[in-house]
């Protein structure tokens, strides 16, 4: 068997982190993990990831946003996550399409209906089995944020903006429990990587 692991947050909930921790976990039990991410996971798009964050770029529009998203995402899945998959290994993302729900869903306003029809274009069925979202208070996320230095182009954005984004996040996870896992990610690091190691022991690790 082998798993589809997607991790999700706003800013500042400590992805990086706990993502090692979650490949460190995963590999101790002996499964071959990969880790990559989103925007990225390959050469060409960690490419379009650096256009998708350049701070200097003030003016590109939602659609063109939205489809850079999802034109990156086409060749991680072509070239890093359905291989690795056939191949039996399990793949942890570092965000992927529930990001794009959430930010530009959420927090550009692209209706869902419009982002759904990518997905199935882009994906066709294949989707996480697995989803842990890194929930923190927009103040308290943006506190740990600004920590990190300078601020890349989503990072600029209005605290309402990445409201929505929470939100959008807290409700997909409502309506999606099997999939998702919610994790309290405003608790001191111990606590939170118990949280998760109890998650993967019941969901994965049986
Ligand atoms: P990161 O900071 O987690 O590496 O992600 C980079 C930024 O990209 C983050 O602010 C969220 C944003 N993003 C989207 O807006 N839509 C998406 O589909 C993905 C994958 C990321």
């Amino acid at each position: 068997m082998s798993l589809f692991i997607t991790v999700e947050g706003g800013e500042g909930g400590g992805k990086s982190t706990n993502m090692i921790y979650i490949a460190d976990y995963l590999k101790a039990k002996g499964y071959e993990v990969v880790e990559t991410r989103e925007p990225g996971g390959t050469a060409l798009g960690e490419k379009l990831r650096n256009l998708l964050l350049d701070k200097n770029i003030s003016n590109m529009d939602c659609s063109t946003e939205l489809l850079l998203m999802f034109a990156t995402r086409a060749q991680h899945i072509a070239e890093v996550i359905k291989p690795a998959l056939d191949a039996g290994k399990w793949v942890l993302c570092d965000r992927f399409t529930d990001a794009t729900y959430a930010y530009q869903g959420g927090g550009r306003n692209i209706p869902m209906e419009r982002i759904a029809v990518l997905e199935d274009w882009v994906q066709g069925e294949l989707r996480p089995d697995l989803t842990l979202l890194l929930d923190i208070p927009v103040e308290e996320g943006m506190k740990r944020a600004t920590l990190r230095g300078e601020k890349d182009r989503f990072e600029q954005e209005q605290i309402s903006f990445f409201e929505r984004v929470r939100q959008r996040y807290l409700a997909m996870a409502a309506q999606q429990p099997n999939r998702y896992r919610i994790i309290n990610a405003a608790q001191t690091l111990e606590c939170v990587q118990s949280d998760i190691k109890q998650v993967l022991e019941e969901v994965c690790c049986q």
